[in-house]
């Protein structure tokens, strides 16, 4: 254009020569303007607005609903309680998806997939939702065994239509039970299906990373094929608690009724090895107790009937001491540094005064010494 605009000034045709010569300056000046709006309209989750009327897409044959939106508003408002690594890594993925503007603005490709994995009930599902409700987007909740369709050649086409729904909408797309994929390998009948649903999902989530958040939560993150795992920006492993995490996820469910800290502590002790969904459980037998008795109940006794109703999820050990003589349990209790119980703590959780804590377990020493 600036050798046209030359050429014609030199040929004399001055007057085409400068409305060349605006068109250009104009041109430089968008040119300005230009990359950060481009980055900015494609940084910020695009669509249109899910509304609860939106009609999720079904799979053809069973007029299932592929998927499921959870709005906001109906997500639990606290965070998940883990340790604080986890907290951190939350914390970053956030952050970095509450600022996509700005970090495409300096040039930083954020991640916008990420794989949330660990044993059943550790609170994966709970965390992903409460990610979209921290950047006020609606989930779009897809169970994959859902969308894994009996027909022959259905199921690719459902993820098809499921990731189309889920681009063409402002919201994150949440893949649970991600596994439930690979787990078809398991039936050679269906070797060339599974392919097909792979290569689908491949292609799939490749095309969404331009587009829209993207979330997949497994249990079984070695049933995952390589290629899919691949796909994931980032990858974030849920333990089970550790006992600091397992008070404070007893702090968590206690409210409205009030425990004391030795009471927590002692949940705490007593679901070594469990999930946050198991200390739940325990957290809430506790408040049934509690609302029926009274707060003067026994949490021993309810820690053992706890035991009795659910055998196979106590750790062993623990469960035996409970049931164990009451100076050996005290024994065991006093001697536990994770605890830090004194004879009084032992007394207030066994109904007792500390005197008769202290006696039982000079008892149990004596008996151990002549042994
Ligand atoms: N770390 C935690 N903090 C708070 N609550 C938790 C935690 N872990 C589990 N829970 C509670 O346990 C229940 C189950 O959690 P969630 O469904 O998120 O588990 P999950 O990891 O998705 O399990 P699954 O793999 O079986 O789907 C929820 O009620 C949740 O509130
Ligand atoms: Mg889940």
């Amino acid at each position: 254009m600036e050798r046209l605009q030359e050429a014609l000034k030199k040929d004399g045709d001055s007057k085409a020569a400068s409305a060349l010569a605006s068109l250009l300056t104009a041109a430089e000046r968008t040119t300005e303007v230009l990359p950060s709006r481009i980055t900015r309209s494609r940084a910020q989750i695009p669509g249109e607005i899910l509304t609860r009327n939106t009609q999720v897409p079904v799979d053809r044959e069973s007029a299932a609903p592929l998927a499921e939106i959870v709005f906001p508003p109906d997500i639990h408002p606290e965070a998940p309680v883990f340790n604080d690594s986890v907290t951190g890594a939350v914390a970053t993925i956030v952050e970095e998806w509450a600022n996509l503007d700005a970090l495409s603005e300096v040039g930083v490709l954020p991640s916008k997939t990420c794989l949330i994995y660990g044993a059943p009930g550790t609170g994966k599902t709970r965390l992903a939702l409460w990610i979209a409700a921290q950047l006020g987007l609606p989930v779009l909740v897809a169970r994959i065994d859902g969308l894994v369709s009996s027909f022959l050649g259905t199921t690719s086409r459902n993820i098809g239509n499921l990731f189309a729904f889920a681009n063409r909408y402002r919201c994150l797309l949440l893949l649970d039970e991600f596994d439930a994929v690979a787990k078809l390998r398991d039936d050679p009948q269906e070797v060339g299906e599974i392919k097909r649903v792979v290569n689908a999902l491949l292609q799939n989530l490749d095309s969404r990373r331009e587009i829209g958040l993207t979330i997949g939560i497994t249990n079984h993150p070695s049933l995952l094929d390589p290629a899919v795992w691949r796909r994931f920006d980032a990858q974030l492993e849920i333990p089970r608690p550790g006992f600091d995490v397992r008070v404070k996820i007893a702090k968590h469910f206690m409210p409205p009724v009030e425990a004391s800290e030795a009471h927590m502590r002692l949940i705490a002790w007593f679901s070594e090895g469990a999930t946050g969904a198991e200390i739940e459980a325990l957290t809430r037998a506790y408040k049934k107790h509690v609302a029926v008795r009274g707060i003067k109940q026994d949490l021993l006794s309810t820690l053992r009937q706890y035991a009795t109703l659910n055998s196979a999820r106590i750790d062993r050990t623990r469960r035996d001491l409970l049931f164990a003589d009451q100076g050996v349990l005290f024994k065991a209790l006093k001697s536990d540094d994770q605890l830090g119980f004194s004879h009084e703590d032992i007394g207030e959780i066994a109904g007792k005064d500390k005197s008769t804590v202290s006696r039982q377990i000079s008892k149990i020493m004596e008996e151990k010494a002549a042994e």
